[in-house]
């Protein structure tokens, strides 16, 4: 047996740290394991970490599930997880045809909160998490979707944090080719917009994508006043070629791609110091790729990103 000690929740100002990683899906073990341990050199008092779906790739096989614990080790216990659904956590049991089933190991590895006001299928899968200052929203982007449109606004609505953050597996705004989560840009985009939520944490796509909704502005400045920030990111070594064209389309809806990678694997560190949170992705050597702050007046909502 092995004490592992770590640090609970302080005031709602304090600093709050945390890592977020896309997909690690694929070879967990031998290419992913780097991934967590470069994340865990660069940010070793991060308090909890989102794994925004598609942790392993066959829902059920247990085989995989041990690969990934022993691919973070001590880290797993060291850092709270969040994790999100995938669609590689929600598969049919045999592999021939059937129904697409939750892993059955998903619920009982994981103590995640139990929404009742939700039905079953979505229990432990969609659910809240308030931290100091945060709040963070986990989706389930497979089913029922719109039962959780309700549930997002709810939860945007009755929120008491300073900051909002929004995660779930497949991304709003896909910077891969063929994929589109239509039904997340058309009903849970316009409530980010509303509610004006910070951040939006996606996997799925096996690329790189970093951008954001901006405020309509009648003068040009350095730093530009934003709505929501949205991320698409993978930490394991599956890949996917970015779709550039794809991008850049989107700003008729109204996004504005700030960076963008393909061919490489990431982990994120999030810092948020009181009216400032700092976004900063690196590669699996540990070298800053990219980089982004954003400044909130809590008065007013207003929000500046750098650069
Ligand atoms: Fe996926």
């Amino acid at each position: 047996m092995r004490w592992i000690q770590f640090k609970t929740a302080e005031e709602k100002n304090a600093k709050t740290k945390f890592v977020y990683f896309g997909d690690a899906q694929n070879n967990v073990l031998s290419d992913w394991s780097r991934v967590m341990r470069m994340a865990y050199q660069t940010a070793p008092d991060a308090s909890f970490v989102v794994h925004a779906g598609d942790l392993i790739n066959e829902a059920h096989r247990d085989q995989e599930w041990a690969e990934w614990y022993k691919a973070g080790g001590f880290i797993h216990s060291q850092w709270t997880a969040i994790p999100v659904l995938g669609n590689h956590e929600f598969r049919p049991l045999s592999r021939k045809d059937g129904d697409r089933e939750i892993s059955i190991q998903w619920r009982p590895q994981f103590t995640l909160p139990v929404e009742e006001t939700l039905s079953e299928k979505l229990h432990e899968t969609v659910y809240v998490v308030d931290y100091q200052n945060v709040r963070i929203i986990v989706l389930n982007s497979n089913y029922n979707l719109k039962e959780q449109t309700k549930y997002l606004e709810d939860k945007l609505k009755n929120s008491t944090a300073k900051w909002n953050i929004v995660t779930c597996h497949h991304s709003i705004f896909s910077p891969a080719k063929g994929r589109d989560f239509q039904y997340g840009r058309e009903n849970w985009k316009p409530l980010f917009d509303k509610y004006n939520v910070d951040l939006v944490l996606n996997g799925h796509d096996h690329t790189y994508a970093r951008g954001h909704v901006p405020e309509p502005r009648e003068v040009f400045d350095e730093s530009e006043e934003i709505k929501t920030v949205y991320v698409t990111s993978v930490s394991g070594p599956k890949q996917y070629k970015l779709n550039s064209e794809q991008l850049k389309d989107y700003v008729k809806q109204g996004y504005q791609l700030d960076k963008s990678g393909q061919y490489m694997q990431f982990f994120q560190v999030i810092t948020i110091d009181q009216d400032k949170l700092t976004y900063v992705a690196y590669t699996a050597t540990g070298d800053e790729y990219d980089r982004a702050e954003i400044v909130k007046d809590f008065e007013t909502g207003e929000k500046k990103i750098t650069p």
